[in-house]
């Protein structure tokens, strides 16, 4: 199990707020992404998304075992906390969230408080995962990649905290199909560029969806030509933007690929 420091654990113990009660702290905590049932409350319930990410599990679910007793979980990008709450409600021995943003972690630990649930939550950044100690059986990475600057970058650092399962979401956009593409191309070949399913990535300038943090937008073969070239066999795709994958190869003669990379030893 990953030892953590600087922990802030949520108490285990269900307040029994009265629905009102509830409805007046869930407002007080801001506008939330994720839709949670807290006893009855919903937390976004005119999500742009709809039942958002109720929606998104319901294909995912049945990828992961309904039994995680003893596991360990590691979220990055928790916001609001509905996988971690997940994964602990299925048994998971310890889970620990992580986020950018206050104000989905304050929301996620009032969910865990309130569901009686007892989960890790910690302000930290992917690209500062090392800080975290050790490995787990579950790594979820769902709905971050596509906010990152260096999308890469984070995903051969998170490769490095799975000893079990990677669970990856982005979105996509472009073609959904996937082709054998060849192992090499010669300098003038340049046709395969012009064909929709060639993995690509689409570089947003400004703004996407009103969100100036959706920098890259790769399509389905970018994504799993990268989760491939990070080291990872994708073992299921229960939904169009989710993968499950085990690390393979993640080092190259014993060094991370990140750390090759940033040594110039590639
Ligand atoms: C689109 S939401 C996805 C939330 C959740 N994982 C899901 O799939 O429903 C993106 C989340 O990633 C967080 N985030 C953005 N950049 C991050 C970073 N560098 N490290 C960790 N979390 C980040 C945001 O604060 C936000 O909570």
């Amino acid at each position: 199990m990953a030892s953590i420091s600087n922990p802030a654990k949520t108490s285990g113990s269900p307040a029994a707020l009265p629905s009102d009660e509830l409805a007046r702290r869930i407002a007080e905590l801001g506008e939330w992404f994720h839709n949670l049932d807290l006893h009855g409350v919903q937390t976004a319930p005119k999500h742009f998304l709809g039942d958002f990410p109720n929606i998104k599990w319901k294909h995912i679910q049945e990828a992961i075992p309904e039994d995680l007793t003893g596991a360990t979980v590691l979220d990055i990008g928790c916001n609001g906390g509905f996988y971690s709450i997940q994964m602990k409600q299925r048994g998971a021995k310890h889970v620990l969230g992580i986020d950018i943003d206050d104000r989905y972690l304050e929301q996620a630990r009032f969910a865990a408080e309130t569901l009686g649930v007892e989960i890790e939550f910690q302000k930290l950044s992917v690209y500062g995962i090392d800080e975290i100690a050790g490995e787990f059986d579950y790594v979820f990475f769902m709905g971050v990649f596509y906010h990152l600057r260096y999308p890469l970058y984070a995903l051969d650092r998170v490769i490095k905290k799975i000893r079990g399962k990677l669970v990856f979401q982005t979105m996509i956009r472009g073609s959904e199909d996937v082709e054998q593409w060849r192992e090499n191309y010669s300098f003038w070949e340049t046709k395969m560029f012009s064909d929709p399913s060639f993995p690509a990535m689409y570089f947003i300038e400004k703004s996407y969806s009103n969100d100036r943090t959706n920098w890259w937008i790769p399509n389905r073969a970018a994504v799993e030509g990268m989760l491939r070239s990070s080291g990872l066999e994708i073992v299921a795709h229960p939904e169009s933007e989710t993968w499950v994958c085990l690390p393979g190869p993640v080092k190259r003669d014993g060094i991370f690929i990140v750390d090759r990379e940033l040594n110039g030893t590639f």
